[in-house]
C-alpha cells in the first residue's frame, strides 16, 4: 500500500482540496483530519491556531504520510514556517498557490482576497501576491460568518447567506476588483451566491487546483507517486468531534460520501504532538 497524503482543516472546508486532489491523483491514499471540536481557527490567535496545526500534523504522522498538506488558510497563514520546522515530512499549504492563481490573472484591477480574520490579521496573501505582482492593489475583507454558516450546511439559495456576501463583497464591488481570491477553504461552498454577488467581470480565485497540481509536481519531482490503478485510492477521515454531521455534509464538500469517519477526541489529537519527536536542527 503506498504512503498516504495527509490533509487537514479545521474542520469540513479542507474537504474542497481532497475533492481536487482526488480529482488530479486519484490513485493516492488520503488521509484528512477535520478538527471539527475547534472550528473555527480563523477567530483565534495564531498562537493557538499554530498549536493546533501542530497537533493535526502530529495525528497525520502516524499514519506515514509522504506528504502533509494544510488545506486551511488561517493555519497556512500562521504555521506554515513552523510546522516546516517541526516535522520531517515534505508540506505545503495554500496561501501561495492561492497567490499564484491571483497574480496570473492580474490585470491591472485591484485583487480582492476575503478569508478570515486571522487570515487578513496575518497579512499573508498581500505579501505572497505582492512577490508576485508588486504593483497590484490588495483588498482585504474578513468575512467572519462565512465559516459557521459552511458549517451548517447552509447553502448560497439560503437568503440569509446572500445578505451576509452582500455587505461583506460590497467594498470589493465598490473598490472595482478583477479578481477575488477565495481565501478560506470553506468558500468555494458559496462560489456561485459570490460570483451573483460580485458579477461576471469579476474572476475568482479556489486554490484547490492549484494546490494539487503543485502536490502532483513534489510527489512526481520525489519520484514518490502512487503507481497508476484502475481502483481509486481509498480515504480515511478522522474527526475530533461529531462523526455523523461530518458525514452528512462532508459529502456535499467533497461530492462523493465522505466515509469512513472516526472520531478522535481532542486529548489523543493532543497527546499525537506530545508524543512526537522533534525534526533534528
Ligand atoms: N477553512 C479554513 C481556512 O481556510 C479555516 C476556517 C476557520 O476554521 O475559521 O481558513
Amino acid at each position: 500500500m503506498p504512503r498516504p497524503i495527509g490533509i487537514f482543516d479545521s474542520g469540513l472546508g479542507g474537504l474542497t482540496v481532497v475533492r481536487a486532489v482526488r480529482r488530479r491523483l486519484p490513485a493516492e491514499p488520503i488521509v484528512y483530519f477535520g478538527d471539527t471540536a475547534r472550528v473555527p481557527y480563523g477567530i483565534k490567535s495564531s498562537r493557538t491556531v499554530t498549536r493546533f496545526a501542530a497537533e493535526a500534523c502530529a495525528f497525520l504522522c502516524r499514519h506515514d504520510p509522504k506528504f502533509l498538506v494544510a488545506a486551511c488558510n488561517t493555519a497556512s497563514a500562521t504555521a506554515l514556517p513552523d510546522l516546516a520546522d517541526r516535522f520531517d515530512v515534505p508540506l505545503c499549504g495554500v496561501i501561495e498557490p492561492g497567490a499564484e492563481a491571483a497574480a496570473r490573472t492580474y490585470g491591472g484591477r485591484p485583487i480582492g482576497v476575503i478569508a478570515t480574520e486571522a487570515t487578513v490579521a496575518s497579512g499573508a496573501y498581500c505579501r505572497a501576491i505582492h512577490r508576485l505582482a508588486p504593483d497590484a492593489e490588495v483588498i482585504q475583507k474578513a468575512c467572519p460568518l462565512l465559516v459557521p454558516i459552511v458549517e451548517e450546511g447552509r447553502t448560497g439559495a439560503d437568503p440569509i447567506v446572500r445578505a451576509v456576501l452582500a455587505e461583506y463583497l460590497e467594498p470589493l464591488v465598490r473598490a472595482g476588483v478583477g479578481t477575488v481570491v477565495l481565501g478560506c477553504t470553506h468558500y468555494p461552498l458559496l462560489v456561485d451566491a459570490i460570483a451573483a454577488c460580485l458579477g461576471p467581470e469579476v474572476t475568482l480565485i479556489d486554490s484547490a487546483e492549484t494546490v494539487a497540481e503543485r502536490v502532483a509536481g513534489r510527489l512526481a519531482a520525489d519520484g514518490l507517486l502512487a503507481p497508476e490503478a484502475e481502483a481509486r485510492g481509498p480515504v480515511q477521515f478522522f474527526v475530533s468531534d461529531n462523526p455523523d454531521r461530518f458525514r452528512e455534509v462532508g459529502g456535499r464538500f467533497l461530492g462523493e460520501p465522505a466515509e469512513p469517519v472516526t472520531l478522535v477526541p481532542s486529548e489523543e489529537v493532543a497527546a499525537a504532538a506530545d508524543a512526537t519527536v522533534e525534526k533534528a536542527p
